[in-house]
């Protein structure tokens, strides 16, 4: 008998306010045919004032929740993934603890930008296998609409605001590959490559400050790194490309996610695309794209799933997971 996380529930929020790439014509050198061809992004969500990162991981949580068919009094723990939370302390996660009404457990926020939902998931598992924690909520949520500098055409297209969830569950499996729940993790970083995508503000500047990156350099770190951590925790999980049903990858440009299923051996009707609704939610994505990819009727329980991230830091990593 091996423990395993099982996922027992997702949900997802998503802001009222949609905006087209036609929007950003108006005030930008941009067009909608450079934003879709270069990114595959067609529209992406923006929040309003009420809709912090907190508010949208708080109704993506209950949405879980409501999926699992479990309450609030059964969580242990609130992982929330997340670069953008409401303030710089306490952790938006115990913001969340607090507007669900939670009264026991514990909550805490990882920060690893777009990777930061590998990163939860691989804390949850662990918390999970070590006996410290039963069920727990993972959440991705992000504001990044906030940390946009809409004078900068290379960025600011590219982002969207959102909110994921999944609840996972302690439950006893075999030990093989054939078991529900997360079947292995792979998680990276390297510092030296700090300046490719970061935020120029925070308590040493005294300022929210804006997203700057060199998105041509990312790319193409992203296709190598996102390919190989893909391989590394497939292997772990002691299967292969040929067993996977889904690849749920981070959803920033539709070029990145199909270099990277063709890196790894999958076609692209194995892989849950969403970019062209959303653009980039950073540690959101994964979860919305989970989320949206269960109520499409995609991703159906016993499914093997693949799921990877490479963002800011640099930070990236890999779950190997059955539904
Ligand atoms: O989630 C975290 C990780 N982030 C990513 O994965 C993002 C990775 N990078 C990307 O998605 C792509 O690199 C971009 C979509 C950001 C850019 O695509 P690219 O093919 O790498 O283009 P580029 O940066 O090499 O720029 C090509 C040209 C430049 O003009 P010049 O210098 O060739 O004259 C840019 O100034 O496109 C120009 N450009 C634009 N033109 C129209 C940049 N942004 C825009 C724009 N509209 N919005």
């Amino acid at each position: 008998m091996t423990t395993r996380a099982v996922i027992k529930g997702v949900g997802h929020y998503l802001p009222e306010r949609i905006v087209p790439n036609a929007e950003f014509e108006k005030t930008l050198d941009t067009t909608h045919e450079w934003i879709v061809s270069r990114s595959g992004i067609e529209r992406r969500h923006f929040a309003n004032d009420d809709e912090t990162t907190s508010m949208m991981a708080t109704e993506a949580a209950k949405a879980a929740l409501a999926d699992a068919g479990l309450a609030v009094d059964d969580v242990d723990a609130i992982i929330l993934a997340t670069s953008t939370a409401d303030l710089t302390f306490p952790s938006a996660a115990t913001m969340v603890q607090a507007r669900l009404g939670m009264t026991r457990g514990f909550a805490f926020d990882v920060q690893a930008v777009c990777a930061g939902f590998i990163y939860a998931l691989s804390n949850a598992n662990a918390l999970i296998l070590s006996g410290q924690a039963k069920c727990v909520l993972v959440i991705g949520a992000e504001t990044f609409s906030r940390i946009m500098d809409w004078t900068d055409r290379g960025t600011c297209v590219l982002f969207g605001d959102g909110a994921g969830a999944l609840v996972l569950r302690a439950e006893d499996g075999k030990g093989t590959k054939d078991d529900a729940g997360i079947l292995a993790t792979d998680l990276n970083s390297d510092g030296s490559h700090r300046e490719l995508l970061y935020v120029d503000g925070g308590v040493s500047t005294g300022t929210t400050g804006y997203l700057r990156m060199q998105g041509n350099q990312v790319f193409r770190h992203a296709v190598e790194k996102l390919a190989a951590t893909a391989n590394t925790a497939m292997e772990r999980a002691g299967v292969t490309a040929h067993d996977i049903d889904w690849v749920v990858p981070h959803q920033a440009n539709i070029r990145i996610i199909q270099g990277t299923a063709k890196k790894m051996g999958l076609p692209m009707e194995k892989v849950v695309v969403t970019v062209q609704d959303h653009g980039n939610t950073s540690a959101a994505s994964i979860p919305l794209a989970l989320s949206v990819g269960r109520a499409r009727g995609q991703i159906k329980n016993g499914d093997l799933i693949v799921t990877e991230a490479i963002g800011g830091g640099l930070a990236w990593g890999a779950v190997v997971m059955r539904w």
